[in-house]
């Protein structure tokens, strides 16, 4: 089966993306001090001042600079420092050593974005033949910088974490009263059907080639796996009991001394946990976050069930429209719900493989998401810290079974029998 390609975004659709999308950045950025903005405190997260000058690289690297005669970079060095990890885009700034580079400063980096936008918009307002392909390349340009915008805050947790004053990002919003709300299954035939992008709106290359697959009936969890739920896990002796675990899984929980999800403590009794929004008391019906694959699919298990399959979460929700708890506006916490879209990133029980007939893109952007797939998995949904204008039913987010500073919940699946 051959997908078609995506449609392209009008030109005028291009700018109002562009404007949005790095607006978004922008206001995300505006509570952190220039100190804040250093943090790196593992070599999988990146500084906030980082994300903000990488996503701006992005826009110079592939669409200024090859289409735009004459155009300027501020500073030609910004390449090595900025580029991630496109090898056919030139050598690279070591990805553990970005909290070391203090220059250019904040307010550097910040002129260096504005003076991309305004290369940008003068390329987008110039009525210029190309102008479909360039609507394209920002398209991908401003996905790509969501994408970043979700890392930012996240990273942004994992290094605040570790200032014993626990500092707030946002300002701190009373919890809602939640009500325990019943753990149900909806069943699903299965048999034959299709996955991937129909070709209608932006989406990655990873997600096509629509293609037809296979999936015995089954039942899927109505809403994610609730704190409520993990702490009864965890009182079962969860952590501890290998029977549950994949042997991989548990060296990796026994090593790291896991014994409750990432953020969180006991006080007086209680489990609190550190949020974006500085300390706050687990709230109990809300889903649980912070969770590594290996703890998913442990807890899984002991529930007598097991994680979806990518091909069973997209049939199962497809047809529900994407609204729900993201980055806009929202809590920048997972809430109780039934809701699917937002909260939490759900773990699937599947590799993150090339679908059936796809072809890695030639050239530097082909490096987007092909050269990861091996040895992580795949995640569904969107969480309360992507951005709503990046999600659709056939999303893939991908990452290794023991990371756990993402928003990574799961929801329950069963085998009918
Ligand atoms: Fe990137």
């Amino acid at each position: 089966m051959i997908s078609p390609a995506p449609a392209p975004l009008a030109p005028n659709d291009a700018l109002d993306l562009y404007a949005r999308t790095r607006g978004r950045t922008r206001a995300l950025a505006a509570p952190l001090r220039p100190e804040d903005q250093m943090l790196q405190s593992m070599e999988d997260a990146s500084p906030a001042k980082w994300h903000l000058a990488h996503t701006t690289w992005f826009f110079e690297e592939f669409i200024l600079r090859p289409r735009v005669s004459g155009y300027s970079s501020p500073d030609d060095r910004f390449a090595f420092l900025f580029n991630s990890y496109y090898t056919q885009a030139g050598p690279r700034h070591a990805r553990d050593r970005r909290g070391m580079v203090s220059r250019p400063d904040c307010a550097e980096v910040a002129d260096y974005r504005a003076h991309v936008d305004a290369a940008m918009d003068a390329l987008l307002t110039g009525g210029r033949d190309d102008a479909e392909e360039i609507a394209g390349l920002v398209e991908l340009g401003c996905h790509h910088e969501m994408q970043h915008q979700e890392l930012l805050v996240t990273d942004l947790l994992h290094g605040l974490s570790f200032n014993p004053l626990l500092p707030a990002y946002r300002d701190p919003q009373p919890l809602p009263v939640t009500q325990e709300v019943p753990l149900t299954f909806t069943r699903h035939d299965g048999g034959l059907v299709e996955i991937g992008h129909d070709g209608a709106g932006f989406a990655y290359d990873c997600e096509s080639p629509r293609h037809r697959a296979f999936t015995q009936a089954f039942e899927i969890a109505d809403r994610p796996v609730t704190n409520r739920e993990w702490i009864a896990f965890m009182e079962d002796g969860g952590y501890d009991d290998a029977r549950h675990w994949f042997m991989e899984g548990h060296a990796v929980a026994t090593r790291e001394e896991w014994h409750h999800p990432l953020y969180w403590w006991q006080q007086d009794g209680e489990w609190w946990t550190y949020t974006l929004r500085g300390p706050q008391p687990v709230a109990l019906d809300a889903p649980v976050v912070h969770v590594s694959y290996y703890e998913a699919d442990a807890f899984a298990r002991w529930a007598g069930a097991r994680l979806p399959t990518e091909v069973e979460h997209e049939i199962a929700f497809r047809d529900r429209p994407i609204a729900g708890n993201f980055l806009d506006d929202g809590p920048l916490r997972p809430m109780p719900g039934e809701g699917v879209w937002g909260d939490v990133w759900e773990w699937t029980s599947s590799p993150f493989t090339p679908y059936p007939g796809f072809r890695r893109p030639e050239g530097a952007l082909g490096e987007y998401n092909g050269k990861f797939m091996v040895n992580q998995m795949v995640l569904r949904g969107g969480s309360c810290a992507t951005p709503r204008d990046q999600m659709r039913s056939t999303y893939r987010t991908f990452f290794y079974p023991h990371q756990r500073w993402q928003m990574m919940g799961l929801r329950l699946a069963r085998d009918v029998t």
